[in-house]
């Protein structure tokens, strides 16, 4: 089987711009495991020359053992090491990446630190460091800290859009594609995982209840990696995929007080989990989202489906996520609408509507005075949808005092037209764009 690499054309282009910069360059690259950091460099090797070093544990002696074997010298120390790149780059360009690099940061940044005040005006070493978020940002903040002032470039590496991710699919019907993204997210190592020849019933028994799934215990792991109270913070993440998406409303549910909350909120922000969306259209308490939707549909269905798992009552489990499972996807399709569809209005403030009195409309763009008003919805379109979204129009357009204002249905995959209102498709949106 041949793999295929997807994605990354601009991380690719500034990694090859820095490979050609005539000076010393120090990259930071980090983000979640799986997220492609590795593929992502090897790619880059294929293209430019370099060298590539994998941290295997915390032992420097280690890591020493395998950089000697690797350069041909003998290094007995990290200043033997750190030197020695640096120097053999007086004149040339060399390229050394150094990967799980989180490992050894402890030790070898306040080197790295050292030796590229002294001598990084004098060398055109490009000095790649990938690792996970925790050592990079969290836990070793404190060791990666100074480097991060000395970076060139900080690249932090998130999963794949929507875009993307369907290539990965290809196969896979619009509909389909945009069930498994809403499951899988935009992690290309779980997207891989999945095999287009079953159905997406066994798909999930394979990927998340038979014994030994590979992503059964995906999101714990993840989590205790990164933290130390990850129930905690799973427990918050259930919030928000029940609908709880408010500060208040999530500190209700969780029990928590709210100025308690508000760390492990920030916490989750920084990992890039959930995000802060503020209302761009009326004045209202911002709400929570959480972005990756592999977090969404873990502890939508997962974490609170865990005790029957384990008890094995596995038909139970899929019965429970088939039968839940087009609700759940609606609304994803909703944010993977508005997430596509902005990409695609430079010059428009893209946003979803909603106010206190409970209206929401799923996305508004809007220039100027005048705005384009999109509903999306994943099953079947009948007249209601055309008619409601017409009020829903009359009502922005005056709410946001609009001159003009054109609606929008977003289907999976269906074009046309319906009582006077376009129909476009996200299949149309993503390969082709938005028509004039
Ligand atoms: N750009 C990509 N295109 C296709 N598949 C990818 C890509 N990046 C990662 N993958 C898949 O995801 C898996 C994990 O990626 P990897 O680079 O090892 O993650 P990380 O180093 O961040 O932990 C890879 O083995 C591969 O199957
Ligand atoms: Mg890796």
């Amino acid at each position: 089987m041949s793999i295929q690499f997807y994605d990354r054309e601009r991380e690719l282009e500034m990694l090859n711009g820095v490979a050609r910069s005539s000076r010393a360059e120090l990259v930071i690259v980090y983000g979640r495991r799986r997220i492609g950091k590795t593929w992502l460099v090897k790619r880059f090797l294929e293209l430019n020359p370099g060298v590539y070093l994998y941290v295997e544990g915390p032992s420097v002696k280690r890591f020493l053992s395998s950089a000697s074997k690797r350069f041909g010298v003998e290094f007995r120390g990290l200043d033997d090491f750190l030197k020695h790149i640096f120097e053999s780059s007086a004149r040339e360009r060399l390229v050394v990446v150094i990967d799980e690099y989180q490992r050894i940061s402890r030790e070898l940044s306040p080197k790295i630190q050292h030796y590229w005040d002294a001598y990084a005006s004098s060398s055109r070493l490009k000095l790649v460091l990938l690792g996970s978020t925790v050592g990079m940002v969290e836990r070793d903040v404190s060791y990666v800290g100074p480097l991060y002032g000395r970076a060139t470039r900080v690249l932090k590496l998130t999963g794949f859009g929507y875009s993307s991710a369907r290539l990965m699919l290809e196969g896979l019907s619009e509909r389909e594609a945009v069930k498994v993204y809403s499951i899988l997210g935009g992690t290309p190592y779980y997207l891989a995982l999945y095999d287009k020849a079953r159905d997406l019933r066994s798909n999930l028994y394979r990927l998340f209840l038979d014994l030994g799934a590979p992503l059964y215990d995906e999101v714990e792991r993840l989590l205790t990696t990164e933290l130390r109270e990850p129930l905690r913070y799973i427990e918050v993440m259930e919030a928000i995929s029940a609908g709880r998406r408010t500060l208040k409303e999530i500190s209700d549910y969780v029990k928590l007080e709210r100025t308690q909350l508000k760390k492990y909120m920030l916490t989750l922000e920084r990992l890039g989990l959930i995000s802060r969306e503020l209302n761009a259209f009326v004045k209202t308490p911002p709400r929570y989202r959480i972005n990756d939707f592999f977090f969404r549909f873990y502890t939508t269905f997962i974490t609170r489906l865990k005790d029957y798992i384990e008890l094995r009552q596995v038909d139970y489990v899929l019965e429970e996520i088939m039968g839940r499972l087009d609700s759940y996807v609606g609304l994803a399709f909703q944010d993977i609408c508005l997430m596509e569809l902005s990409k695609r209005l430079p010059g428009y403030m893209v946003a979803s509507y909603w106010d206190r009195e409970g209206n929401e409309v799923d996305v508004v763009a809007v220039k100027g005075r005048s705005a384009l008003i999109f509903e999306c919805k994943f099953g079947t379109l009948t007249r209601a949808d055309a008619k409601l979204l017409k009020g829903k129009l009359r009502l922005v357009a005056n709410k946001l005092r609009l001159s003009s204002a054109k609606p929008y249905l977003v289907t999976p995959d269906v074009d046309g037209e319906l009582d006077g209102v376009e129909v476009l498709s996200l299949r149309r949106v993503v390969e082709e764009g938005l028509p004039p």
